[in-house]
């Protein structure tokens, strides 16, 4: 480790403009040494004797700005937590959009209609994950799937799904895209690159969501650059707070909008804007909903809603142990398998409402790049570091009762999340194919 070696920046060969400068360069230091030490995090300098004046300056500036308190609280905690589920889970009702009648569906879809008609819906998409899994470098949205007769993006599919829309209604939808630091430049120029997919530019809309350092398994925060300390994004979790800082819900009020789809952009078949869905919301009185698909196996690594407490929730499958999945009801059918596929659907007021709450880290496994002691990148071949997110879900629980709508996966759902597992590109483009009848 080369951090013996550390010199105050007083110590550095390069000229500084003046003495105060010097001084302040050396205080920002000390400071930075001395937050670096009472964390044990001591190692994020091993490479500052190396880099130049500015890339010192940025590396100090960020130790300045990172609360080691809390990402390393969220850490020891996420070590001791055995996972052990205090609250009690009872089953959240829900709807089978293959047992409603046609007039039910008629009649629902033709409120939701009139409101979609009215300009009061935004959808919102949740791209700014660092799409790990994938292992592909660049923003996911920005993935070419091999469809026929022509490669399109995530986002160019996502776009012609809101398209869809605006022609059925002779309106314009407008869209919010959330990035992070890691990858909205790329969207932005991406998008740019594209013509916006022809899609009115003063309807879409890109906000950047939050970030948190990352940890490495001992709980090292681990360095990006030798001047730049890891962040990524917090989690699509974050959206809502996002929403706020940018000022976006009060640009949603004053456009007239009252309801929200929220959704991410890996699924490919994925139905931003639903009359149906938001007919029974309105006429149920409820203010949050969403789309699920059948868990059909108890051991399915999948989220299911559920209430925890009486409250809408989500039983991810970190905390749901086999006798909770392998309960069943008087049918003999699961009572836990109404499985979330991130398609939910907010009034703007219950949207309001979770953006000055406080939604709990979880932890995820991911794997990331790193610059070790050398100054040499490694690339992990398997997840190596601890990221902190909040979940959308999570945002439920302020709520006594929502809706819930399975929906056909063939006609709703084709995530990409890997190459080798079951949610992979081939997987996503037959099915996408296959609804399309390409
Ligand atoms: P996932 O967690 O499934 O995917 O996010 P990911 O984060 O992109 O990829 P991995 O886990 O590293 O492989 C589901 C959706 O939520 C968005 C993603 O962009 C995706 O659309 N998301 C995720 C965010 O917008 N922000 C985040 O911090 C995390």
């Amino acid at each position: 480790m080369k951090n013996d070696n550390i010199q105050p920046i007083e110590g550095d060969s390069k000229p500084t403009s003046s003495k105060s400068t010097l001084n302040e360069h050396f205080n920002k230091f000390n400071t930075a040494k001395n937050i670096l030490k009472k964390y044990n995090q001591e190692h994020l300098l091993c490479l500052f004797d190396e880099l130049s004046e500015s890339e010192k300056e940025k590396l100090l500036n960020q130790i300045l700005t990172i609360n080691f308190e809390e990402i390393l609280t969220l850490y020891k905690n996420s070590i001791a937590s055995n996972f052990a589920l205090t609250q009690k889970v009872s089953p959240l009702e829900h709807f089978e959009k293959n047992r409603l009648s046609n007039e039910e569906i008629k009649n629902y879809s033709e409120l939701g209609d009139s409101e979609i008609k009215n300009n009061s819906f935004a959808v919102v998409t949740m791209a700014g994950g660092q799409g790990s899994r994938l292992g592909y470098s660049g923003p996911k949205g920005t993935y070419m799937l091999d469809l026929e007769p022509k490669r399109k993006s995530l986002f160019e599919i996502m776009c012609e799904d809101i398209k869809r829309t605006n022609e059925k209604y002779d309106i314009v939808i407008p869209w919010y895209i959330m990035t992070s630091d890691e990858n909205d430049t790329a969207t932005r120029n991406f998008f740019e690159l594209n013509n916006f997919f022809d899609y009115p530019r003063n309807k879409i809309i890109f906000f950047k969501q939050d970030n948190l350092p990352i940890v490495n398994i001992e709980g090292k925060l681990i360095l990006q650059e030798p001047y730049l300390i890891k962040e990524a994004s917090n989690g699509n979790g974050n959206v809502f707070k996002s929403l706020l800082k940018n000022n976006l819900i009060e640009k949603m009020e004053s456009d007239g909008i009252k309801w929200i789809s929220f959704g991410g952009i890996d699924n490919v078949l994925l139905k931003n804007v639903d009359s149906l869905l938001l007919g029974m919301t309105i006429a149920k009185n409820l203010s949050i909903a969403s789309k699920t698909i059948f868990k059909k196996h108890p051991l399915e690594k999948t989220a299911v809603y559920c209430r925890k407490d009486g409250k809408p929730a989500i039983l991810d499958y970190d905390d749901i142990n086999l006798e909770l999945s392998e309960e069943k009801d008087s049918n003999g059918l699961f009572l836990y398998r109404e499985a979330n596929m991130l398609s939910h659907l907010m009034s703007l007021d219950a949207v309001k409402k979770v953006s000055t709450k406080t939604l709990p880290y979880h932890r995820a496994y991911k794997k990331n790049t790193f610059v070790n002691f050398e100054g040499t990148k490694q690339v992990p071949d398997k997840p190596n570091t601890f990221k902190f997110e909040n979940f959308i879900f999570d945002a439920f629980s302020f709520f006594d009762n929502m809706l819930l709508l399975r929906v056909n996966p063939n006609e709703e759902f084709a995530p990409i999340k890997d190459f080798t597992g079951i949610y992979n590109p081939d997987t996503a483009k037959e099915k996408y194919e296959k609804f399309w009848k390409l």
